[in-house]
């Protein structure tokens, strides 16, 4: 693996290999000493130009605890806002001799330039690019509902749809995952839907006509225009509840839908809601949230939801993308001495 920039074309092996392995870096994670030396002498740069706490935080542990040098590099205070260009932070950074960068980008496709445009000798891991694609982000959520619905090490709920197989390279056959709420703006929504339906997931959609995409119906999935009757008549193993990115519409302040308390009474979730769920099921949200608009303080609370759990698996994830690119095996087996391009 070079570089980690969607998931939209991540085969199923490298899926279950980088579950895999991030199952691998969480064991190591409930050690006394969480430090791994496998990245000593390596530098990865967090470059972010969209603010960001999840994963700018978690990206900078997991280089930490595998032993990497790490520099975190925010637009905000840099000569970003004198005007350089990406091209030129790339080159510096290559001059700094970065071995990995992790980005961040409003502009979707930002990552793909940043890996095939030439400028960089490293591996560039896609932190979230526009409304396009936050790869890390699907893998957390897919090894979260993995280890609650499939069993797979440990942490099993009893009564999941899925027969309990928990090997190394189980997948999320059998499953059905509803994503909830603003997925037109939405670079979690997408990299989701392909990843979840690449480990065999079933997945609804749910969102009023107004947030759903132009061309969604391309997109390996089923669209709904009611949660209740979604929550009812299909009874998902899983609801992801998206953030309603009000930043991103325009005026910038949220003129979505009717109203704030219209969505909310349409495509919120709360505890009446969660009550409708078969018992086994869990309550996700990448974060950040707006409480009381997409989701009930009692919902993200709730003893079913996972919305913690998911930040605490993104560092176990995170370790495991930046391990299999910086120090894995490459086509051939061999084990990587430096970044290949
Ligand atoms: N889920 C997520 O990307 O959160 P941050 O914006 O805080 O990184």
């Amino acid at each position: 693996m070079k570089h980690l920039l969607t998931t939209q074309g991540l085969s199923k092996d490298d899926a279950i290999l980088l579950l895999d392995t991030s199952a691998q870096m969480a064991a190591t994670q409930s050690r006394e000493n969480k430090k791994l030396p496998t990245l000593r002498g390596r530098t990865v740069v967090n470059l972010f130009y969209e603010d960001s706490t999840r994963t700018r935080i978690s990206f900078e542990t997991a280089a930490k605890r595998l032993s990497a040098d790490v520099i975190n590099f925010s637009a905000k205070g840099s000569s970003v806002s004198k005007g350089e260009s990406l091209k030129d932070t790339a080159l510096t950074l290559h001059a700094m001799g970065a071995d990995a960068v992790v980005v961040r980008h409003s502009a979707s496709g930002a990552a793909h330039q940043l890996a095939h445009a030439g400028w960089l000798d490293a591996g560039v891991l896609n932190a979230g690019d526009g409304m396009h694609q936050h790869p890390t982000q699907a893998l957390l959520d897919a090894f979260t509902i993995r280890r609650h619905l499939v069993g797979n090490v440990g942490t099993g709920v009893p009564g999941s749809r899925q027969s309990t197989d928990t090997s190394a390279g189980a997948d999320l056959s059998g499953l059905r995952i509803a994503i909830v709420g603003d997925v037109l703006h939405s670079r979690v929504a997408r990299s989701n839907v392909y990843l979840l339906r690449t480990l065999g997931a079933e997945v609804t959609l749910v969102a009023p006509p107004t947030l759903v995409p132009v061309g969604v119906e391309t997109w390996p999935c089923r669209v709904s225009y009611h949660l209740d009757e979604t929550l009812e008549q299909w009874q998902p193993d899983a609801v992801m509840m998206l953030r309603v990115q009000r930043e991103r519409m325009s005026g910038g302040s949220g003129s979505f839908f009717p109203s704030p308390m219209e969505y909310s009474r349409k495509f919120g979730f709360d505890a009446r809601r969660l009550a409708v769920l078969p018992d086994h099921s869990i309550v996700m949200h990448p974060g950040p949230m707006n409480r009381g608009l997409e989701i009930s303080a009692a919902a993200a609370d709730h003893p079913r939801s996972v919305i913690v759990e998911q930040v605490a698996n993104g560092v176990a994830v995170r370790m495991a993308a930046l391990y299999l690119l910086l120090a894995g095996t490459d086509e051939t087996g061999t084990e990587k001495t430096g970044t290949e391009k």
